[in-house]
């Protein structure tokens, strides 16, 4: 029996060392320690073995069982080992991590703050939950005013203000004017204020949020030809020097006189096309502000005078890249933002 269990001793190590699969390493083991296995035909015999030497075989036969079970588990380890460890090309060109970038909106914001910067404008900012006081009664649109319903404004339900009235989603940025001079008290003033702001509108060109940035220059002897001089350093520093302005007649209630800013489209250069058809594309509204304005902003307006833009940043993109629709602006489409 000694000698059986040697030579098994040795067949199993060679068995096991040949195999080169978990699955003949299972047929190892079932030869062996299976029904009718080697071991356990062996184990079967131990009945034969005169009692005397019985406990002395039984011990031998345990650590054989051992040892080959260990030789087992090593083997099937480093064939699993082998088998995970995927081989790596140190030659391979590495993946290069994608970085994201900064919105198109933060990006225009970022560069039209440092153009204004540059005139001396600081940049304010100014509630967007605002009373209807500074989006509407001190631009001179008293209660029930007509002109009102072109801001088609989001109502907050809460409780009026005694003086200062309902709250409103600022449907603008001219909201900061008053209080801007309210907090300066003693011009120059050179503003710029960057918000978000709110109107019941969807299209093509309209979101129901939407951003606009909004000037106000006031001091003595300011003239509409600061104002102009602004906008077409403005424009050639944003959309390029082939770029030029106009400015168009129009009505505020805020300004007097009042304009229409156009510039050249980008598309055609100003010689007319289907997306322009005038050559022209209009960029916001401004104009010199008006008395009322700059009296509820306890500025006198017989010493100084000023002008106001307030122009939509969606808008501006959309004229410098010639993206269609502005709704894809906010539709979080990678495909659209990583173009940018
Ligand atoms: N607040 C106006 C709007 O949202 C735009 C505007 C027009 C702003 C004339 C101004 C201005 O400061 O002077 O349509």
């Amino acid at each position: 029996m000694d000698k059986e269990l040697k030579e098994l001793l040795t067949h199993a190590r060679a068995r096991i060392g040949s195999v080169n699969t978990t699955k003949d390493l299972d047929q190892v083991y079932i030869e062996i320690f299976g029904k009718s296995g080697e071991f356990t035909t062996l184990t079967k015999q131990l009945g034969q073995v005169p009692k005397s030497k019985r406990p002395k075989i039984g011990q031998l036969l345990n650590e054989a069982k051992k040892e080959i079970e260990q030789h087992l588990e090593k083997k099937r380890s480093a064939l699993s080992a082998g088998r995970s460890a995927t081989p790596i090309d140190i030659t391979a060109p590495g993946e290069k991590t994608k970085i994201g970038h900064l919105h198109l909106v933060s990006q225009a914001i970022e560069e039209i703050v440092s153009i204004f910067k540059q005139l001396g404008f600081s940049l304010q900012s100014y509630p967007e939950v605002e009373w209807d006081w500074y989006a509407f009664e001190t631009l001179n649109m008293p209660k029930n005013h007509p002109a009102r319903d072109d801001w088609e404004t989001f109502f907050i339900k809460s409780k009026p203000h005694p003086n200062l009235g309902n709250q409103v989603l600022t449907p603008h940025t001219s909201n900061g004017q008053v209080r801007e001079m309210l907090r300066v008290k003693t011009p120059p003033i050179r503003m710029l204020n960057i918000a978000r702001c709110y109107r019941r509108q969807i299209d093509i060109s309209h979101t129901p949020m939407f951003h606009q940035f909004e000037g106000l220059l006031v001091d003595k002897n300011v003239s509409i030809p600061d104002l102009k001089g602004t906008f077409d350093y403005f424009t050639t520093r944003f959309f390029g020097p082939e770029r030029v302005t106009r400015l168009r007649q129009h009505h505020f209630r805020f300004t007097e006189p009042s304009f229409e800013v156009d510039v050249t489209c980008g598309v055609c250069m100003g010689r007319g096309c289907r997306f322009c058809k005038s050559g022209w594309v209009e960029l916001g509204g401004s104009g010199m502000v008006h008395p009322r304005v700059l009296r509820a902003g306890k500025i006198d307006p017989e010493v100084y005078s000023g002008f106001a833009f307030g122009w939509g940043i969606e808008r501006t993109i959309a004229m410098k890249t010639n993206i269609g629709d502005i709704r894809l602006l906010y539709q979080n489409d990678i495909r659209f933002l990583e173009q940018f």
